[in-house]
């Protein structure tokens, strides 16, 4: 594990310091743009901290984060070095007090994710990833699943402010309700990405996702040698938003996923 990677993990550690100082205060919670679409003051605080943070590690990078004004990818982005920020990835979880919720770094290099960080402080779990140097959970190396579709737990999920994404949440949960051993739902994208890398479910699909929501998890998993790809299995174009398709090593092996006239139903639906 390189020198930066571990730099990465211990502002991730000390961001959920912060988090965990969190209950039992005023959140100052807000909601965004639509329905259950939440910012509390800890997730602009945790943002700017580590902005702050990883500046120091990284001194040239930009800096992407679903927070603070920061949340567009922009021209030049996709050159050298950036940084993918979201600091609380599960808010609506986070303001119940109900795990999961986690902060999530990435680090993008030339359009390409580099390096993944993803820290759920509740249960201490640290997940990590090089480009070519493996998964890592709390130091121990990891592998997602080699079972297939048949016998894995498969997860989704959907965005609280949008009753679309929940109706196809709803029919991706009924196709694979009938192909796997059953279909959850945790509300945070990024530790989704990081049970199908550490082999705990067989993937995950969601079908509108922030950068911020998958850059992380998205190198940790392919890294534990699962497959990112977008929702008609195309790879994905890691500059913004996107469907994700996450599956593990056994299930991409394999030709049981729902086929592309499944899933371009779902939009034709509406
Ligand atoms: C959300 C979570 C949730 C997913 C939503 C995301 P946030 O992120 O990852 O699991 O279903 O699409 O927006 O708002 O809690 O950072
Ligand atoms: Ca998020
Ligand atoms: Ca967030």
């Amino acid at each position: 594990m390189t020198d930066m990677i571990q730099q990465i993990e211990q502002a991730a550690r000390e961001a959920g310091e912060i988090i965990r100082s969190a209950h039992g205060s005023d959140l100052q919670i807000e909601n965004k743009e639509g329905r259950v679409n939440f910012v509390t003051v800890y997730d602009k605080r945790v943002q700017e901290f580590l902005v702050e943070r990883l500046r120091g590690i990284v001194p040239d990078a930009g800096f992407l984060g679903e927070e603070n004004g920061l949340d567009l990818f922009r021209p030049g982005d996709e050159e050298g070095w950036l940084f993918v920020i979201d600091p609380i990835d599960g808010t609506t979880n986070f303001i119940h007090n109900m795990h999961p919720y986690v902060t999530s770094i990435g680090l993008m290099k030339d359009g390409v994710p580099y390096a993944g960080v993803v820290y759920a402080p509740v249960t201490d779990q640290m997940f990590s990833a090089e480009r070519g140097q493996g998964a890592y959970e709390n130091g121990r190396r990891i592998y997602s699943s080699n079972a297939p579709l048949a016998d894995s737990i498969m997860l989704t999920g959907s965005a609280g402010f949008s009753m679309e994404a929940f109706r196809i949440a709803q029919n991706v949960t009924a196709e694979f309700q009938s192909r796997c051993q059953g279909v959850r739902t945790t509300g945070s994208a990024e530790y989704n990405l990081c049970m199908a890398a550490s082999g705990r479910c067989g993937g995950y699909f969601e079908m509108r996702l922030g950068l911020w929501d998958y850059a992380a998890g998205g190198l940790i998993l392919e890294e534990a040698g699962g497959r990112m790809t977008d929702y008609y299995g195309r790879p994905l174009s890691w500059r913004g938003p996107s469907s994700v398709a996450a599956v593990s090593a056994g299930i991409a092996a394999e030709d049981a996923l729902p086929d592309t006239g499944f899933w371009l139903d779902q939009w034709n639906g509406r």
